[in-house]
């Protein structure tokens, strides 16, 4: 029985930076954003938005979708909410999301964790589930806000963004494999400890052990699988930023694919590049935006294509896996969606940008109100006394 994802729509911040900005603010030459790491502009969150609230408005599509075809919401009994910007230490965010949007109360629901990985795990645990049970659905989320230090190196690729996916036997949109490469090893390329807002990075070392987890991930799969590159036709990879990706396609096809042509390696990741140029780095959801991206920026029917994903999470897991699209995935899309969202995002200028990223939800467990600023449909509307409280419009 095929198993994969059936729906998948993602959301972003109300708010932008344009990376032309920044540099004309820090001193730095902006081709080094543009063409050096292949950045157009990045998501703010404003106060008012979380991983909560962008996870909630990624599902929309998903459930008004559900409805309209006369489906029911209660096949879903797992949400799998994988984040990197964990909102509490105990409690899942995802039974937040489970609140607002109205799920039943027999539906089960636990966060993730694993750097930009964790999707992924989740993703492979839902397939697992749906397999066992097949009635079942399981939403899976990604959703995340990738924050560094002011005047790094790190601060260009920073962004935020929520994915929102729906696991089920029979989708309509991707089918995917059950032969999978894994690549684990402890390294300290990236992490954020518990008392940091902020992740600490070795920047030019985690670009190196990205690139040596995709070449293992890649092996461990041929070990795996009898596809070979040139069974392919596109690729998707966990994106920091565009470069990596490029970078990373490279080197994989480099010793896999001599014959292929540059503009061809180019033409495999190309669209999927696109929403993460002008969204930013967003951990957990990059890659899967990167998917969608693809899905929604081709216009040729990719209908039976083969698309290979590769995931990676800083610390580090990478896994290389694989999945074809389904006739008639074009039905499942959301991209006008996706589109009119991304334009309605409000540009800032330097001095607001300060403002926003100097913002931080108060510890002193009084009652707090925060600013109106999202256009979105969910809210965090404040905190009173450590509670997190949230709103839909
Ligand atoms: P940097 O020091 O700002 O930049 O760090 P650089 O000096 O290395 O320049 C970057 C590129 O721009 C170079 O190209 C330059 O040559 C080029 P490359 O050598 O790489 O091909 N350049 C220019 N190009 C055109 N015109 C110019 C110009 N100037 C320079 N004028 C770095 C860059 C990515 C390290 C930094 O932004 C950083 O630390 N970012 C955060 C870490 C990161 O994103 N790592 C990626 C791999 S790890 C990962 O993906 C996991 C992660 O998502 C977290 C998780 O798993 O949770 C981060």
């Amino acid at each position: 029985m095929p198993v994969g994802i059936d729906d998948i729509s993602f959301y972003t911040a109300n708010f932008s930076l344009d990376l032309q900005e920044l540099a004309a603010n820090n001193g730095s030459n902006a081709a080094k954003y543009t063409v050096g790491i292949g950045q157009e502009r990045m998501s703010v969150p404003g106060a008012d938005e979380d991983v909560v609230t962008m996870a909630a408005n990624a599902c929309v599509p998903l459930l008004e979708g559900m409805k309209t075809r006369g489906e029911d919401s209660n096949a879903i009994k797992t949400i799998l909410f994988a984040t990197e910007t964990g909102i509490d230490q105990s409690k899942a965010a995802g039974v937040y999301l489970h609140s607002l949007l109205k799920f039943s109360p027999r539906c089960r629901v636990v966060e993730l964790k694993q750097a930009c990985y964790s999707a992924t795990a989740a993703l492979q645990l839902a397939t697992a589930w749906v397999a066992r049970k097949p009635k079942e659905k399981v939403l899976v989320i990604a959703s995340d806000i990738a924050r560094y230090e002011r005047q790094t190196p790190g601060e260009a690729t920073q962004g935020c963004g929520a994915v929102a996916m729906i696991v089920s036997a029979n989708p309509r949109l991707i089918v995917l494999d059950s032969e999978t490469g894994i690549h684990t090893e402890d390294v300290m390329d990236f992490w954020r400890p518990n008392y940091r807002s902020t992740a600490l990075v070795d920047g030019k070392y985690s670009t190196k052990v990205y690139l040596r987890c995709v070449r293992s991930a890649w092996q461990d799969f041929q070990q795996q699988s009898d596809l070979k590159f040139a069974d392919f036709d596109y690729f998707c990879y966990h994106l920091p930023f565009s470069r990596m990706a490029q970078k990373a396609h490279n080197h994989l096809a480099n010793g896999n694919a001599h014959e292929l042509s540059t503009k061809t390696l180019e033409d495999q990741i190309s669209s999927s590049l696109i929403y993460n140029r002008i969204t930013g780095n967003s951990y957990t959801a990059a890659m899967y935006i990167g998917f969608i991206s693809l899905l929604d920026n081709t216009a040729a029917n990719l209908a039976g294509k083969r698309i290979g994903f590769f995931s990676y999470g800083s610390g580090s897991v990478g896994e290389f896996f694989t999945g074809t699209l389904v006739e008639d995935y074009q039905d499942m899309l959301h991209q006008q969606g996706h589109q009119s969202m991304l334009e309605s995002r409000q540009p800032l200028n330097y001095a607001d940008y300060q403002k926003m990223y100097a913002f931080e939800v108060p510890t002193d467990g009084g009652d707090h109100e925060f600013e109106h600023q999202t256009n979105g449909k969910f809210r965090l509307t404040g905190i009173s006394q450590h509670k997190r409280l949230y709103q839909v419009r």
